[in-house]
C-alpha cells in the first residue's frame, strides 16, 4: 500500500511537471494570482460597470483563463505564452524597448501591461480593440507574436487537448470556442487590478503616505508640468489617463509622416481587416502613425494613446517604441515641449522645468507603485536616479526654458509658452475628484 501511495504521488507529480511545462514556472509566481478587489483607491462601482454583461466575472473562469494565460501551447510552436511578453515579475511587461516574438522575431511596439487594462477604454497604443475579449486573440495569430495560422487553427488546437475539453465545459457549458477562449482570458487579466499605493493613500487622507518631495512633484504635475491635461485622475480615470490619443512627439524623430500616411492608406483600402491593421501596427514602419491606422484621420498622425501610470518603476522602458530609459528622460522630453512635427499636440510645449522640479515629479511618479511591487521598484528607482545623474539623453535645457527653439537653432525662435510659475497651492487639494 505505501508502495502504491508513492507511485500514485510521482505519477501526479509527473503529471503536474509536463503541464508546468507547458506552463512555464511564471504561473506559480504569488505576482500572477487573482487580486483582491479590496484595495484603496479601488474604484468599485467602475469596475463592476466595465465587465461586460456577457461575460461575468467567476472564479473558474479566471482560473481557465490564468492557464491559458500561461499556456505557450496557444503559440504555432509552443514556444510563447501571453506571459512570455506579460510576465508577472515584470509588471505583466517584457522590459524590453519592443517584444521578443516568435522565432526571435522582434515587433516595432513596447508591450505595454496588462495590470489593470480592464480600466482601459480602448486596448492597445493606438486603441485599435475595443474591449479586451477582441484584444486577446490579436497576438495568437500575429505572425510574429504567437505566429498561429488563423482563428480555427487555434480551436483545434486547443480544443484537442483533454484538459481544456473538461474546463471549457465546466465553464461555459460546451467545446472550446474562440469567443469563450477570449472570454477566458480576459477576466483573467480583469483579475489584476492593482490599486493600494502610497498614493492612492495619501489621496484617502493619510497625509504621511509620501513624501513631502512627492507632494511638491504632484502640485507641479498639476501645475507647471501640464501632465494633468493629459493624465488627470479621478474616479472615472483611475489610470492617470484621459483615454484619449495624442501626438507627443515620440515618434517625430525617425518618421517622415507624410509619405508614411499615404502608403498605409494604399495598403489599408485593399482591406484586410483587423488582421492586416494587427500587422501595420506590430510589424512595419507605419506603425509610427499610432493612432491614424485606425481613424485615417490626418489629426491622429503620430498619436498614441495617453498611457497609465501606474507602477511606472516595474514597466520600464517608457513610451509606445520603448525608446525611453528612465522617468528623467521621459520628464526631458517633456521639458524641451517634444520633438517637433506638423501633428504634435498642442498641449505639448516647453515647460521651464529646473532640476529639482525634474526630481521632485519622478519621486511623485515613484508613489504610484502598488505593494507588491514597492520592493522591485525602489531597485529600479535607485537605478534610473543613478543614470541621471550622469546621462541624459534628452536633456535640452536652452529649449526647455525657451532660450532657443524646439529641437535647436534650426527651427527658429521659442514656440508656445513656458509652463506658469508655481501658485503654491496645499497638494491634498488639487486634482483627485
Ligand atoms: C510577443 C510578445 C507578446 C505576446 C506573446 C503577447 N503580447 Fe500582449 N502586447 C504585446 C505588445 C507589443 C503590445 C502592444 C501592441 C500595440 O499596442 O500595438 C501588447 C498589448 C497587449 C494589451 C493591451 C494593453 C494596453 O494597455 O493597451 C493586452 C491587454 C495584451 N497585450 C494582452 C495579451 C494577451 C491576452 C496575450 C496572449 C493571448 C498577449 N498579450 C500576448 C506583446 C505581446
Ligand atoms: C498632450 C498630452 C500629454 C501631456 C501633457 C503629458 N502626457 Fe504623458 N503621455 C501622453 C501620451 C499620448 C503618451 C504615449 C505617447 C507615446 O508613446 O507615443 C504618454 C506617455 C507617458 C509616459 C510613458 C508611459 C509608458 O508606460 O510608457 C509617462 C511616464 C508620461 N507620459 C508621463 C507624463 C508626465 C510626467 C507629464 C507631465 C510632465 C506628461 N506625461 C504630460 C500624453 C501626454
Amino acid at each position: 500500500m505505501p508502495n502504491a501511495r508513492i507511485s500514485l504521488c510521482c505519477l501526479l507529480v509527473g503529471l503536474l511537471s509536463v503541464a508546468s511545462l507547458a506552463m512555464g514556472q511564471e504561473a506559480n509566481d504569488p505576482l500572477a494570482q487573482p487580486h483582491s478587489l479590496d484595495q484603496t483607491g479601488f474604484p468599485h462601482e467602475l469596475y463592476q460597470w466595465l465587465i461586460p454583461a456577457d461575460n461575468p466575472q467567476t472564479p473558474a473562469k479566471v482560473a481557465l483563463g490564468k492557464e491559458l494565460f500561461f499556456d505557450k501551447r496557444l503559440s504555432e510552436d509552443n514556444t510563447q505564452a501571453c506571459a512570455s511578453c506579460h510576465l508577472p515579475a515584470k509588471g505583466f511587461t517584457d522590459q524590453q524597448p519592443t517584444s521578443d516574438g516568435i522565432h526571435h522575431q522582434f515587433g516595432q511596439r513596447n508591450a505595454p501591461t496588462v495590470l489593470n487594462a480592464a480600466f482601459n477604454v480602448l486596448q492597445f497604443w493606438d486603441g485599435r480593440e475595443p474591449t479586451l475579449e477582441d484584444q486577446a486573440k490579436d497576438p495568437i495569430t500575429n505572425p510574429i507574436e504567437m505566429g498561429m495560422k488563423n482563428l480555427d487553427e487555434v480551436v483545434t488546437k486547443v480544443g484537442g487537448i483533454t484538459e481544456y475539453q473538461d474546463k471549457f465545459k465546466a465553464v461555459f457549458g460546451g467545446p472550446v470556442t474562440i469567443a469563450d477562449l477570449q472570454r477566458a482570458l480576459a477576466a483573467y487579466e480583469r483579475s489584476q487590478v492593482s490599486f493600494n499605493t502610497p498614493f492612492d493613500r495619501f489621496m484617502a487622507g493619510d497625509e504621511k503616505a509620501i513624501s513631502d518631495q512627492a507632494k511638491r512633484g504632484w502640485t507641479i504635475y498639476n501645475g507647471k508640468g501640464r501632465c494633468m491635461s493629459c493624465h488627470g485622475v479621478n474616479p472615472t480615470q483611475p489610470m492617470f489617463s484621459d483615454n484619449r490619443f495624442h501626438n507627443i512627439g515620440v515618434s517625430a524623430h525617425k518618421s517622415d509622416f507624410v509619405p508614411l500616411a499615404r502608403k498605409a492608406l494604399t495598403i489599408l483600402a485593399r482591406g484586410g481587416g483587423a488582421q492586416q491593421l494587427d500587422v501595420l501596427a506590430i510589424q512595419t514602419d507605419m506603425s509610427e502613425l499610432g493612432r491614424f491606422l485606425v481613424t485615417r484621420d490626418p489629426h491622429d498622425i503620430g498619436g498614441f494613446r495617453t498611457m497609465g501610470l501606474r507602477n511606472l518603476l516595474v514597466t520600464q522602458p517608457y513610451f509606445h517604441d520603448g525608446s525611453q530609459v528612465t522617468l528623467w528622460d521621459v520628464v526631458d522630453h517633456y521639458n524641451k515641449g517634444g520633438v517637433q512635427n506638423p501633428f504634435l499636440d498642442g498641449g505639448i510645449v516647453p515647460l521651464g522645468l529646473t532640476e529639482p522640479e525634474i526630481d521632485d515629479l519622478v519621486a511623485f511618479l515613484a508613489t504610484l507603485t502598488s505593494p507588491e511591487y514597492a520592493q522591485a521598484a525602489q531597485v529600479e528607482y535607485q537605478a534610473q536616479f543613478k543614470r541621471s545623474r550622469t546621462d541624459r539623453p534628452q536633456r535640452d535645457t536652452a529649449a526647455a526654458m525657451g532660450i532657443t527653439g524646439r529641437n535647436g537653432p534650426g527651427l527658429g525662435g521659442p514656440f508656445g509658452d513656458i509652463g506658469p510659475a508655481q501658485m503654491g497651492e496645499n497638494p491634498a487639494l488639487l486634482g483627485g475628484d
